[in-house]
């Protein structure tokens, strides 16, 4: 099957199932699953970082490329996992950290040691300017983005926590070192990557100030000059020679400069997924969270991609991952129509152009979770905020817990919820596990959706494998035919012959759509019971229609 056609499912395995009873989710929770994932009818299962590290932002740190996390299990277990993935016809891909290490990684431990150390120029270490800070970059999680290192009195930079340092691609030779850790993966049996904040690994080497009118603009580390060339090289040398699978986690990229990535016959990666519709979550968005998208906007967003990749390029679409809060929170209504809303959503989700990405428990319509405290949150990005805006005495910290509910990522990490008993499933009952189970886990749980026919989790699998058996789903145009409308997301999907028309309401009224009626019309999947032939008009709470004409 060629990777335009596959469902990819993103595994946060701190979060997926813990076979050793330690609170963490492991490998061997993953392998127990295996056969519920196949059930489920994905392809590609993507894993958040398995790897040896510090776990200052859960894996995204790492300090060993080469070592699987103890906590997660031994390298047996990893090949044990590869076997089992690959025996059912499934690929598996890793998570690519090379934007930055974790500062515990011996090439940061010997970099900072001394000015002449072999690897001092593995990382950006810059002089202090006038007793300060090089320039006015900002971390993500709260703070400058560069820190001062006693030990040789220069500062290292870090987009990210300060126990992230950011590796310096300038330098060949830290090249070689990940294309080389990369081909062991490869050479392993891996399908592929996902490459983290991918277009911040080329970085404007004056390391200008921002200018002050885009302060704090995050999006300004991304694109730098010699990106292109960077990934270039990576195709060539790794990726070219294997048989597997890139994709570009986006950050910072628009549209219009998207096929410089993914473009056919530029050499670079397979697929980009950009972050448009994601939830902002700059540092003050957690005391002022940006309202929701208006259903127009976020069209718009969808409008704007698909026709500036076309069919030149590719992207890998979503709507929720271990970055974002739950979707059926943002764009459901859990309270009245959780089934529903978390069934269109999939609808929508499986019908764009694009390979989607479905994020663990969005199969179930896992909500966000309510978080009582600061204590309840784990994420190094809250805590940090929290100390910029709230200890700080700056905001009140009502106010903070109130965004954070919102926004906060910890509402996509909390533990898998597979049955209704203790811990829901996720580890065995007499464990704290490490981060909050959601309560609704006693409504909202696998065992309970495998035998309801209609649950969001059949939906799933009916629709995954509708999708699998109609081409027009992955190489059909795509064309909004009411960008304006704003509760109603009706789209075409057109491959020679077939047609299709899906028509998705966002909103909890019913909402009159008046069908074209010159045309002969067939449902072919919804998310209700079919429609009476005199309401046919009429969509329901947050009905899914796909037509077939
Ligand atoms: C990416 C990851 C995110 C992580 C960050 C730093 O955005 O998805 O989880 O915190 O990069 O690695």
């Amino acid at each position: 099957m060629h990777w335009k056609e596959a469902i990819i499912y993103q595994i946060y395995p701190r979060s997926f199932n813990d076979a050793d009873g330690d609170g963490v989710g492991d490998l061997m929770g993953i392998i127990q699953k295996l056969d519920y994932l196949h059930d489920l009818g994905v392809d590609i299962l993507w894993l958040s970082p398995i790897f040896q590290s510090p776990n200052a932002d859960n894996g995204y740190d790492i300090s060993d490329y080469q070592a699987i996390q103890p906590a997660f299990g031994k390298m047996d277990d990893f090949d044990e996992l590869l076997e089992g993935v690959h025996r059912r016809g499934m690929k598996l891909i890793l998570d690519l950290v090379v934007n930055h290490s974790s500062d515990e990684h011996s090439w940061f431990q010997q970099s900072r040691q001394s000015k002449e150390n072999p690897y001092r120029d593995y990382y950006i270490w810059r002089a202090p300017k006038d007793g300060r800070e090089p320039n006015n970059w900002l971390s993500f999680f709260s703070g400058p983005a560069w820190e001062y290192d006693d030990v040789t009195g220069e500062y290292y930079l870090h987009l990210f926590a300060r126990k992230q340092p950011d590796l310096n691609w300038e330098n060949p030779k830290l090249r070689q070192e990940v294309y080389r850790m990369m081909q062991f993966w490869l050479n392993r049996g891996v399908d592929g990557f996902r490459m983290d904040v991918i277009p911040f690994l080329s970085k404007d080497p004056a390391f200008p100030d921002y200018p002050t009118d885009r302060y704090g603009d995050l999006t300004l580390y991304a694109n730098g000059p010699r990106i292109h060339e960077f990934l270039q090289e990576m195709n060539r040398d790794v990726l070219s020679r294997y048989d597997c699978v890139s994709i570009g986690e986006g950050f910072g990229v628009t549209a219009d400069i998207a096929n410089l990535y993914v473009g056919s016959g530029r050499n670079e990666l397979d697929m980009i997924y950009h972050f448009d519709h994601a939830v902002p979550r700059d540092e003050i968005n957690f005391v002022e969270p940006r309202a929701e998208f208006p259903l127009p906007e976020l069209k718009a967003v969808f409008d704007r991609w698909d026709a500036a990749i076309d069919d030149i390029g590719w992207q890998n679409t979503y709507f929720g991952n271990h970055d974002n809060p739950r979707v059926v929170s943002r764009f459901g209504d859990t309270e009245r129509y959780h089934c529903e809303s978390a069934t269109m959503l999939a609808t929508v989700l499986l019908t764009l152009r694009g390979t989607p990405t479905i994020y663990q428990g969005d199969e179930i319509g896992m909500t966000n979770c309510l978080f009582n405290s600061i204590d309840e949150f784990d994420d190094v990005q809250v805590r940090n905020a929290y100390e910029a805006l709230v200890a700080s005495g700056r905001y009140p910290a009502e106010q903070f817990m109130a965004a954070a509910n919102r926004i906060a990522r910890d509402h996509a990490r909390t533990p898998m919820q597979w049955f209704d008993s203790q811990n829901a499933g996720f580890t065995a009952a007499k464990v704290i596990p490490w981060l909050k189970v959601n309560p609704n886990y006693s409504t909202i749980n696998v065992a309970a959706q495998q035998v309801a026919p209609d649950s969001v989790l059949n939906y799933h699998k009916n629709l995954i494998r509708w999708r699998k058996k109609t081409p027009a789903m992955v190489y059909g145009t795509y064309r909004d035919l009411l960008p304006d409308h704003p509760a109603l997301y009706a789209f075409e999907r057109h491959l020679n012959e077939a047609r299709f028309l899906i028509i998705a309401n966002f909103s909890a009224e019913n909402t009159e759509l008046a069908i074209p009626e010159t045309l002969v019309w067939e449902i072919a999947m919804s998310n209700y019971p079919a429609p009476e032939i005199d309401n046919k008009t009429i969509l329901r709470p947050f009905e899914a229609r796909i037509y077939q004409y």
